[in-house]
């Protein structure tokens, strides 16, 4: 008897693969191109992805046997859950495998704006020594305002208390006695913008969140406000980013996300003061092996018809 199928749409860690080979053929194809996808889907059991295949509707139109898709990562904003579940599809994804390495992510990125790390690598690599140019700031004393509590939002807030940073962060969804166990003071959205000297971004991409912070509240920040962004592209609006930093009304971004992704070009890259990642965000050897075995052992349990805990 044939072994059911599970495709590997996006780069899964070895570990992952471990846990499927003994029991299914394990097909590989490349998730972003979808001329290749939308054939190599029509007769398997499980789609295994990343963030760069878009698991919609018309995926699941092609996809006649598919029983489970399963996404090696936190978020859930390119598999369309609706879609999959009308085709009868399960989604599973692997909700905390990246949690600590995306909120480390978010600090590297803080860290590096505050001290122009890369500038001052990139000048040293053409052989210039230019030590005011890239003069930074202290995180001590300053105030740092972080846009969603969840679980890599409060990872990131207790790594910032290490540098004896205000905490102060905007999530409707949290009590105020939680954020205060955290030594996080909550406060509007229009309050954080207004006081915060670092701003990091923590939320998922959904229709609340996808251009929260725009041309109105990027006018409502101090002009030495650096904004970090390893959560999703298009959170903060591009365009209205590019306006604040060009006229000065934003000290510094660091990103590592996209409104459309992969980003090789983008206005936001002309700007000294931004530092640009290639959605690095989950990208460790821990994260994703986590992830990797996570999705994989859910699979199983899927295509065996058993029940799939939460990770
Ligand atoms: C996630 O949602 O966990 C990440 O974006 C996964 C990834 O890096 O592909």
């Amino acid at each position: 008897m044939s072994k059911p199928v599970v495709l590997v749409a996006e780069e899964l860690s070895p570990a992952g693969i471990a846990v499927l080979e003994n029991d299914f053929e394990v097909r590989y194809v490349d998730g972003a191109d979808r001329d290749a996808l939308l054939p190599a889907v029509a007769d398997v059991d499980a789609l295994i992805i990343r963030s760069a295949t878009k698991a919609n509707a018309e995926v699941f139109e092609h996809a006649k046997k598919l029983r489970v898709v399963a996404r090696a990562g936190v978020g859930l904003d390119n598999v369309d859950v609706e879609a999959a579940t009308k085709a009868g599809v399960m989604v599973v994804n692997a909700p905390t495998s990246n949690i600590v390495t995306a909120a480390e992510h978010a600090i590297a990125l803080l860290l590096a704006t505050a001290r122009n790390v890369p500038q001052g690598h990139a000048a040293l690599k053409q052989g210039e020594w230019k030590r005011s140019k890239y003069t930074g700031v202290e995180l001590q004393g300053k105030t740092v305002g972080v846009l969603g509590l969840g679980r890599i939002g409060v990872l990131a807030a207790q790594r910032l208390a290490a540098f004896d940073m205000e905490i102060i962060a905007y999530d409707p969804y949290i009590q105020a006695a939680r954020a205060a166990q955290l030594g996080v003071r909550l406060v509007t959205l229009d309050e954080l913008l207004q006081q915060s000297d670092f701003i990091t971004v923590h939320l998922p991409k959904t229709k609340e969140t996808l251009g929260l912070i725009g041309d109105r509240e990027l006018h409502l920040v101090k002009p030495e406000v650096r904004i970090i962004n390893a959560a999703r592209g298009g959170i903060v609006d591009e365009a209205a980013l590019d306006a604040a930093l060009t006229e000065g009304r934003v000290a510094g971004a660091g990103l590592d996300v996209f409104s459309t992704e992969p980003c090789t070009d983008s206005p936001l890259f002309k700007h000294d003061n931004v530092v640009i990642t290639p959605h690095l965000g989950a990208s460790t050897h821990e994260a994703q092996e986590k992830a990797g075995t996570q999705v994989a052992k859910s699979v199983k349990l899927a295509l065996s018809g058993e029940f799939v805990p939460d990770a």
